[in-house]
């Protein structure tokens, strides 16, 4: 246990990818033990290759090694296992539907698909796919509101002006993608307009009217 809780302290103090100084007075404020524990910590750290250290004038020079790096990442894997559940992600149901064919011409403007690319990390299918949710899920789908949105930016191209909006990270059918909502937009509460990297009613082989399940991701808690 001392060594998690050792390492712990010493990441906190900056010693992951560089060396810092420490003095040993200092560790044992960090660790509330006597000076003498502390530095037998230390030594034990280092004996056992969680550390390298220095010696220098007025203090030591403290580094995590990878195995130490490694067994801080271990613990934080087991903490997000116990805080980090799936149940902020929220389960959406409804059928396709066809919108205006407007969907194209702005998921394809520059301003938006280097946004996509950066901030979702995908380069999007140029469209949206169309989503009218069931009841239940329309209302469930203010639970979105809890979740922190990506944020697009309004752009203009030297013609005319974009409008921002905000993005969800999403699964359909075990696809990636996302939800968009334009801001200044009167939205329907029962619509969600999906982009995603693939042409999924193609990849899905899916057509109006056909049933399909989303799940809303809510990458402040568990990533
Ligand atoms: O006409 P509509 O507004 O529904 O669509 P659009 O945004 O112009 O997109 C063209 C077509 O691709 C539509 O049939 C969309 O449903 C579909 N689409 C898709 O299958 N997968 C995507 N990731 C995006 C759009």
């Amino acid at each position: 246990m001392y060594r998690t809780e050792s390492l712990k302290k010493l990441a906190l103090l900056g010693a992951i990818g560089k060396p810092v100084k420490i003095s040993s007075s200092e560790f044992t404020r960090y660790t509330s033990t006597s000076s003498k524990t502390a530095a037998r910590v230390l030594k034990q750290l280092e004996d056992e290759q969680y550390i390298e250290r220095q010696m220098v004038a007025g203090g030591q020079m403290v580094q995590l090694r990878e195995k130490g790096v490694d067994l801080l990442k271990n613990e934080y894997v087991e903490y997000s296992t116990i805080f980090c559940r799936d149940h902020n992600d929220i389960d959406l149901y409804g059928n396709i539907i066809t919108g205006l064919g407007e969907g194209q011409y702005y998921i394809s403007r520059e301003g938006y698909m280097s946004q996509f690319r950066d901030k979702l990390g995908f380069k999007p299918y140029p469209g949206t796919l169309n989503v009218r949710l069931d009841g239940p899920s329309a209302e469930m789908r203010d639970r979105m509101a809890f979740i922190r949105p990506v944020v697009v930016h309004g752009f203009s191209d030297g013609e005319r002006s974009f409008g921002g909006g905000k993005c969800y990270q999403i699964e359909i059918e075990g696809i990636k993608g996302a939800v968009i909502i334009p801001d200044r937009t009167h939205y329907p509460a029962d619509l969600l307009e999906i982009i995603a990297p693939v042409k999924l009613r193609e990849m899905l082989r899916i057509n109006d009217g056909d049933k399909v399940r989303i799940v809303v991701r809510d990458p402040q808690r568990c990533e």
